[in-house]
């Protein structure tokens, strides 16, 4: 029996040990991190993703951010294109931001913290948070993924971040899930920042098992600014709460005829509002919203009062309970 055991060990063991082997680690120790808070491992991290990205290895590398320490870094520019089809990015530690930015060398003016760009085949995830640390005169997103594809995003923990946590532009097939995203409300930062916004050129994107708040809600956009023509399609967004939020789901689009909203699902909306209008679809009349679809929705002010809605120029319909009610057609 015993023989027997092993025979299935040893048949077994050497498959898996093959393929960890096969998929790189990239562990930002290995490129000089300290994980001590204070010291700045921005280079460590940029080596790192470096060789993870050019790894000529057949099966995805991985960069690594061990847990239990944490790592202060600079604005970080992630670009690929990358050699290997995938990459993961496993995040277990903590990401600090520096306290005083005033020395930063950032490659965009320091609009983004973390910001990957023209990544085809990306995984980030972890037990990690991404800790801003509230500095409010930051005007920096967090994270931004722009001009990539295949996308997911899960786990992570964002805290306390100086505007949007988390920021999609031009990128398609993005997966997020399973995120948690605070910032406490007596923050110096609260304004400004959504916890996912989606902007110009997205589609194909899913968001679900989502905490955010406080802070500004999900929101597509702003579109259309300008004049200009974006396009944000196939989105979906499920399992949210929100909690001390001052929007929940939005779609922000600027004052013009470029933009038009339609075939837009809201389902399932329950909870309290602390402003007495709960729902607000302000379309504009050059460019009406069409095919709006309201479905089982209720929600009461914070008091426990009826809630009001605000219907200019938005066409559809509604489906079960919906209140506040608001008239659609
Ligand atoms: C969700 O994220 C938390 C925190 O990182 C993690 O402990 C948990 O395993 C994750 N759940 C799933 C289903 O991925």
């Amino acid at each position: 029996m015993e023989v027997r055991v092993l025979c299935f060990f040893l048949l077994i063991l050497p498959c898996f040990v093959k393929t960890e082997s096969n998929s790189p680690i990239y562990n930002v120790m290995d490129y000089g991190a300290h994980g001590d808070g204070h010291t700045d491992d921005t280079k460590a991290f940029m080596k790192a993703w470096e060789a993870a990205c050019s790894s000529s290895s057949s099966s995805s590398p991985t960069m690594h951010v061990p847990s239990e320490m944490t790592f202060m870094i600079q604005p970080l520019y992630f670009r690929g294109e990358c050699d290997p089809k995938q990459i993961d990015v496993e995040i277990n530690g903590n990401i600090i931001a520096p306290k005083d930015p005033s020395d930063w060398t950032c490659h965009d003016g320091c609009r983004e913290w973390i910001h990957f760009e023209h990544v085809d085949g990306l995984r980030v995830y972890g037990s990690g948070t991404i800790n801003g640390q509230g500095q409010k005169w930051w005007d920096l997103n967090a994270l931004k993924i722009s001009n990539s594809n295949n996308v997911y995003l899960t786990s992570l923990t964002f805290k306390d971040n100086p505007r949007v946590h988390v920021d999609l532009q031009s990128s398609k097939s993005v997966f997020i899930s399973n995120l948690s995203i605070d910032a406490p409300e007596d923050s110096p930062n609260t304004d400004g920042d959504d916890c996912i916004s989606m902007v110009d050129g997205s589609s194909n994107i899913q968001i679900s098992n989502i905490a955010c708040g406080p802070g500004h809600g999900i929101s597509v956009g702003s579109l259309g600014k300008h004049g200009a023509e974006d396009k944000v399609e196939d989105i979906h967004v499920s399992d949210v709460v929100f909690t001390g939020t001052t929007n929940g789901a939005r779609i922000k689009t600027w004052q013009n005829t470029a933009v038009q909203v339609s075939n837009v699902i809201f389902r399932e909306f329950l909870g309290t509002s602390k402003k007495e209008t709960a729902v607000m679809l302000d379309c504009s009349e050059a460019a009406p919203c069409t095919d709006i679809t309201l479905d089982n929705i209720y929600l009461r002010t914070t008091h426990g009062h009826n809630a009001k809605s605000v219907n200019n120029n938005a066409h559809g319909r509604t489906q079960g309970l919906v209140v506040p009610e608001i008239p659609l057609s």
